[in-house]
Parts: C-alpha cells; structure tokens; sequence
C-alpha cells in the first residue's frame, strides 16, 4: 500500500523552498560528462524504471482491492436501492444507513424498517474481522426488504448517485474502522474509513438536496485518559489513548465544521462497550466465549496497582433504542445548494448503561452460562490504547428522549451466548454450524 503522505514536505504546498546544493550541480555536470554517452546504462536505467512502474501499480491495485472495492450501478442495481428505500408512509423516515452489515448497523437497520422506514445500507465488507459473518447478516436484513449497497463511503461517485437517486431524511453513520489494538497495526484504515471516510460522506450530505440529518457513531474511547467518573458529555476529551479515540475525537470537530458551515444537523453518539447477538468478534466477550469453548487459555489484563479492568457494558438493543431516539428527535438540516440558511442542531450525546462490570464478572458469568470453567492469564495491561474503566452519565439521552438501558449483563451475554451456539455450535473453533 504506497504511504499516505510523504514525510518531508509540509502539509501547506508552496511553503517549501528546494535548495539545489552543489552536489546536484556536480552530478549533473558528471551525468553530462560520462553516463549518458554509455547505451548500456541508458537500457538498464529504462529497465529498472520499468521494474518500479511495475510494482508501484500493483501496490496501487492492491490498495483499490483492499480498501476501495464496489459492485454498484446498473438497472437491477437502481431498482434495489429504490425498493429499499420504499418507506411505508410520508411520516416514515427514509434512512441511508453506513455499516449495515456491521453489528450495530445491522441491528439499527432492522429496527428501522420494523416501523416502516425506507432503509437502505452501505457497507464495503472489509475483513477487519471474518466477512462471512457480515455476510451472514447481511442474509438477515435481506429478508427483511434491506438492500445493502457494496461500496465504500470514500466513494464520492456512489454517494452522489445514491443522493441523486433517493431523497434521504436521515443518514445512520456507522461505518468505521472500529478496534482499539488494531490501530497499532494498521493506523491508515483508521485515517482511511475514520476521517476521510467521513469527510467524503459529510460532503455528499451538504451537497445533497435536501441536505439529510446526519446521527453518526463516536465512542467513550474520546474520553481517554480521564479519571473523573462518571463520563459526562462536559468533561475534556483531549486525552485520548489510542489512534481510534483520536479519530473519532477528530470526526467531532470535523462534524461540527460540517454543521457550522454547511448548517448540516449532527447527532455524535458516544456508544460504551456494546454487546449482544450478531456481536464482533474482536471483542472481549466474544473471544472469550469462543476461547473458553476451545478449552484456550484468556488474558485478562489489570490495571495499576492490580486493579481489575471495567466496563460499561451496554446490550444492543437499549444502544438500538438510542440510536433511533436520537434520529427521531433530530431537527432538519437547514443548508441548501451548500449553503448554511440558519444555525443547525448540534449535538452529542452518551449511550451507556451506567453499571460498569469489572472483566473477571464478565468472565464469571461467561463461565456460568458455557458451563466451563476458563483457564486466564492475568497480566499487566499492556500500553497499546486501553484504558482501566468507562462508565458512562447518560442524564442528557434520558432528558432529550427518554433513553433508559434496561439490560443487565448477565441477560444480555445469556441471549449472546445463546446465539453464539445457535450459529457456531460448541467446538470454539469459530467455524459456522447453523
Ligand atoms: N461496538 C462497540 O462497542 C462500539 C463502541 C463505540 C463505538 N462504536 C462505533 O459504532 C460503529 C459501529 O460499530 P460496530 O461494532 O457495529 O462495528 P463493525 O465493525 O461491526 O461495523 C462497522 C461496519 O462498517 C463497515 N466499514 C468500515 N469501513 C468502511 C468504509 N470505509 N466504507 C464502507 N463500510 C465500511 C465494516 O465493513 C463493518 O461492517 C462504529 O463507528 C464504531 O466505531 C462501536
């Protein structure tokens, strides 16, 4: 994959001066004087450079195929799209949702068109984590009249067709690359999907007539570092422990410009730990579960001073009921043709349970439900973007429209795990049975 940026120029072009030193004046004097009268040399430079155009358009391919892959377009393609955004009345909503075969998409998408909303998903498929599982609830939402476009939201052309084609209220903004360890590994798919992602998305949205509402998916890990509990939507956010915090602390600023500017209305939603059925796998809890299954020792990470690591774990469905709270009470965008006509909604919110549960509870009751005892490793938490405990203050979803979690973890991981080996059976290998 060929670097994002280059390392020694600015950001700002034209800011840099190139020095010609002596040495360029003496090489090319030297080039001049013995190498370009020598054919053989001439052949062999024609060749290497081949060889580099060679390789760098393969890299440039690979790129393509990894991050920017879509089957869009065409009739049959058109007629999809425009079925599944078919809501059931004029006061139904008509939802472009990004994600949608992720966890938390799919979920939202299927709540969506349960009341009768136009629903229509993107999402690229990436394999960040096993795409036949994306795949698999893709069948899901499919059953129920769900299109989901493949495609990928840097894709500006496919984001102005699907403007172009469909009048959308609103858009549900769940695509990202989500993960906190994997940031070490591959930083540029979160600046890929995180930031210019949303930027390409948030630049269809102000172009598109009418601009939509846009509801989009932050996260806790903006709080970073703090230590104050619980987390209120008041506390600072500029300590961020992880390159996925600070791309999703990134895409807050970024939306707000989009709301200042362009008078696009903006919902951020600071999801804690959700989990349930159709779950990522990335995941502690699911991991866990498919580890403890395999007879395969876990780690379970502590603080300092052996402190137990917490979460504000938070089941999809009460995540789900956020979601659509928070797209049915968001005002309209007040842009058009690009232009902000009047100050926008703004606003952000948590979506938590408020009971945080330390890791060895989630494991104790993991144990209980899979009727295995888990063999765990206990070290020290690693530096590589965790942090000790989330807990969330939710005061401002309850006021603004009425979120109330109602899931306690030990019902939430009993209807997971239930799901779990309905799909991949007992063996804890990962492989799907059903
Ligand atoms: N699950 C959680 O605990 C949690 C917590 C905080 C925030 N979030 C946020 O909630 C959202 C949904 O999370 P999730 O758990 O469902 O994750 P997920 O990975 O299951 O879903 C994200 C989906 O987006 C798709 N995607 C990624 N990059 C894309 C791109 N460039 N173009 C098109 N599609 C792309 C992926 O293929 C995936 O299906 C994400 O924004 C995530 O950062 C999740």
């Amino acid at each position: 994959m060929p670097p994002l940026v280059i390392d020694n120029f600015p950001s700002t072009p034209g800011k840099v001066k190139v020095e010609r030193s002596n040495y360029f004046g003496r090489m090319s004097h030297h080039w001049q004087s013995s190498s370009l009268a020598n054919p053989l040399l001439w052949l062999f430079g024609l060749a290497s450079l081949a060889v580099v155009l060679v390789v760098l358009l393969n890299s440039l391919d690979g790129y393509k195929a990894v991050h920017i892959s879509s089957t869009w377009g065409g009739a049959q393609w058109e007629k999809q799209v425009r079925l599944s955004a078919h809501r059931k009345r004029s006061d139904n909503k008509v939802v472009l949702v990004t994600g949608a075969a992720g966890f938390v998409g799919m979920h939202v998408s299927l709540a969506l068109r349960k009341r009768g909303d136009g629903v229509v998903g993107l999402d690229n498929f990436n394999s960040y984590y096993d795409p036949s599982l994306k795949r698999a609830r893709r069948k899901v939402v499919e059953n129920h009249g769900i299109f989901i476009v493949e495609g990928d939201i840097n894709d500006a052309a496919l984001l102005k067709k699907l403007f172009d084609m469909i009048s959308f209220t609103h858009v549900m903004h769940l695509a990202a690359q989500a993960g906190v360890r994997y940031a070490m590994e591959n930083p540029s798919s979160y600046v890929h999907s995180n930031i210019a992602g949303l930027v390409t998305l948030l630049e269809a949205c102000k172009s598109a007539q009418p601009q939509p509402a846009v509801i989009w998916a932050s996260s806790s890990s903006v709080y970073g570092l703090n230590t104050k509990v619980p987390f209120s939507e008041l506390d600072r956010t500029d300590r961020p422990a992880s390159l996925y915090a600070a791309t999703k602390k990134a895409g807050e600023e970024i939306t707000h410009t989009y709301n200042h500017i362009y008078g696009l209305s903006i919902t951020g939603l600071r999801f804690f730990t959700v989990y349930g059925p159709w779950g990522r796998p990335d995941m502690a809890y699911f991991s866990f579960t498919r580890d403890i299954l395999a007879g395969k020792p876990i780690t379970v990470y502590q603080g300092p001073n052996q402190m137990e690591l917490a979460r504000d774990f938070t089941y999809i469905d009460d995540i789900v009921k956020g979601c659509v709270g928070s797209l049915d009470t968001a005002k309209k965008s007040t842009g058009s043709g690009g232009k902000k006509r009047g100050p926008a909604q703004y606003r952000i919110f948590n979506l938590g349970n408020t009971s945080p549960v330390t890791v060895p509870k989630l494991v104790s009751i993991l144990e209980k439900l899979l009727k295995v005892k888990a063999k765990k490793y206990i070290v020290a938490m690693p530096g590589n973007g965790d942090v000790p405990f989330t807990h969330a203050n939710i005061s401002l979803a309850h006021k603004e429209f009425g979120y109330k979690p109602s899931t306690d973890l030990s019902t939430g991981l009993k209807k997971f795990v239930r799901w779990y080996l309905s799909f991949y059976g007992t063996r804890g290998d990962g492989i799907r049975r059903s």
